[in-house]
């Protein structure tokens, strides 16, 4: 993406949000239907796949790798899998473009497998750490060979004779798990991940799901996960959830735009990914869940969500990690709330995409909010009202800066503008087709 020029977009405040919002499929729930799939024997049917650039990427991955991969119909896609250590040596680099997920997932997957597989991926992928994902799968017996500072592009020749780890993660980060617990599939044993912090639990979900034996226990030291290397993974229907970390644009959209009121169908209400309705509801959001269900292993509602009068609270530490992409869209919502919202433990958001402290910083206080900000926490000063009409916002190819100042710009007092919206294809590449039919008033800069 980065060798693509720019695209500057901008938001206008009008009238109320109306209708319903189909937002795409979980992000994170796709790459994992596609992994898994590719490491399963038989045939993987997936619904509802986000058709995200992340997504198609991991998808050209697992291809260069043996497994059959075909599109059928929109968001219904089919996966012939290779089988656990079935993997082939792929021809080129592995380019994830974008993706964190995607990369430190696939790293993972190939690490107990005896082929040399390097990855790459775009200017923002290649600024982020992957020393958490290189270290342990070192421990399986993989070689790796890095950039200096641990950086992209990685080099992997997974372990021949593989041994199983265990192994407490540093910091709370499902992608860290997820890795460890993909190159345990193809190590003998048991490997076992303690987690300080639950973190999004799809992976063991998953897992489940397509036969592998998978326990998470609850001790004082935190959530033990161990997994029994070696199963025969066997093909799966997988039904995708909409993804709660997009429903959370037209959401906070709704709640801060007067009149509004917007439906939002089938989003995942994982626990694990729960943390921003919570906190909204802290804050007097007007949100009504209905119709609960099961879908694929993943409980999924209907959310109703209705204008709001809001304040501020004090967001706490524990809660960063069932929430941690939905900073950037709270602080938008924290801005137009009356008070201080006071956001807690979130070091993890300066190595995303993007700094996400720094860049919302920056660009609420240019759109004349201000915001303080440690190491670790960002505080938003709420007064009901973001003044906008600030320098284009800098979203350094991150996805979720790009959309969250778009819907700053729908209740702010004049337009907020970004500089580039190109990385919004990502994860919602329907964003701004969707919020123009609930009635919003953005998009490309002519
Ligand atoms: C993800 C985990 C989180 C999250 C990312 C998706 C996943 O990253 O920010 O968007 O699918 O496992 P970390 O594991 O780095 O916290």
């Amino acid at each position: 993406m980065s060798n693509v020029a720019p695209s500057p977009m901008s938001a206008r405040p009008g009238g109320p949000l109306t209708g319903t919002a189909h937002v795409p499929g979980d992000k994170s729930i796709s790459h994992r239907a596609l992994i898994l799939g590719a490491m399963s024997v038989g045939r993987t049917r997936i619904t509802g796949l986000l058709e995200g650039q992340d997504v198609l990427d991991t998808a050209r991955a697992m291809r260069a790798m043996g497994a059959r991969i075909e599109r059928l119909n929109p968001g219904e896609w089919i996966v012939d899998g290779v089988g656990v250590g079935g993997f082939g040596e792929p021809e080129g680099v592995i380019d994830c473009g974008n993706s964190g997920t995607g990369v430190r997932l696939i790293m993972g997957a190939v690490a107990t497998t005896p082929i040399t597989v390097t990855f790459t991926g775009d200017a923002s992928l290649s600024r982020r750490p992957m020393r958490r994902i290189t270290d342990p799968l070192a421990l399986f017996g993989a070689e790796i060979i890095a950039r200096e500072g641990g950086l992209l592009p990685v080099t992997i020749r997974g372990a021949q004779d593989a041994v199983p780890v265990r192994y407490q993660t540093p910091v709370a980060s499902a992608q860290i798990k997820s890795a460890v617990l993909l190159a345990g599939l193809n190590a003998p044993g048991q490997t076992v991940v303690i987690e300080a912090e639950p973190t999004r639990d799809h992976t063991e979900r998953m897992l489940t799901g397509f036969g592998a034996t998978i326990t998470t226990e609850i001790t004082p030291e935190g959530r033990v996960i161990t997994l029994t290397g070696q199963p025969e993974l066997l093909g799966q229907n997988v039904a995708v959830p909409r993804d709660p970390s997009s429903a959370a644009f037209p959401v906070a959209a709704a709640l801060i735009v007067p009149g509004s009121e917007v439906r939002v169908p089938g989003i995942s209400r994982n626990p694990t990914r729960d943390g921003l309705f919570v906190t909204l509801q802290e804050m007097g959001a007007d949100l009504t869940w209905e119709n609960p269900r099961d879908e694929g292993g993943e409980p999924v509602a209907d959310l109703i969500v209705r204008h709001s009068t809001l304040h501020g609270v004090e967001v706490p530490a524990e809660r960063a990690a069932s929430m941690i992409d939905e900073f950037p869209i709270l602080s938008v919502v924290a801005a137009m709330a009356q008070g201080k919202t006071v956001m807690n433990g979130v070091a993890e958001l300066r190595v995303k995409e993007s700094d996400r402290i720094d860049a919302m910083a920056r660009g609420l206080r240019d759109n004349g909010v201000s915001v303080d900000e440690t190491p670790d926490s960002m505080t938003v000063h709420g007064r009901g009202v973001i003044p906008g009409g600030g320098a284009p916002a800098a979203t350094h190819l991150d996805h979720r800066i790009a959309m969250s100042f778009l819907v700053a710009g729908l209740a702010a007092q004049a337009p907020v503008r970004v500089d580039d919206g190109g990385a919004i294809a990502t994860s919602f590449p329907d964003f701004v087709r969707l919020m123009r039919n609930l009635g919003a008033d953005l998009g490309p800069d002519a």
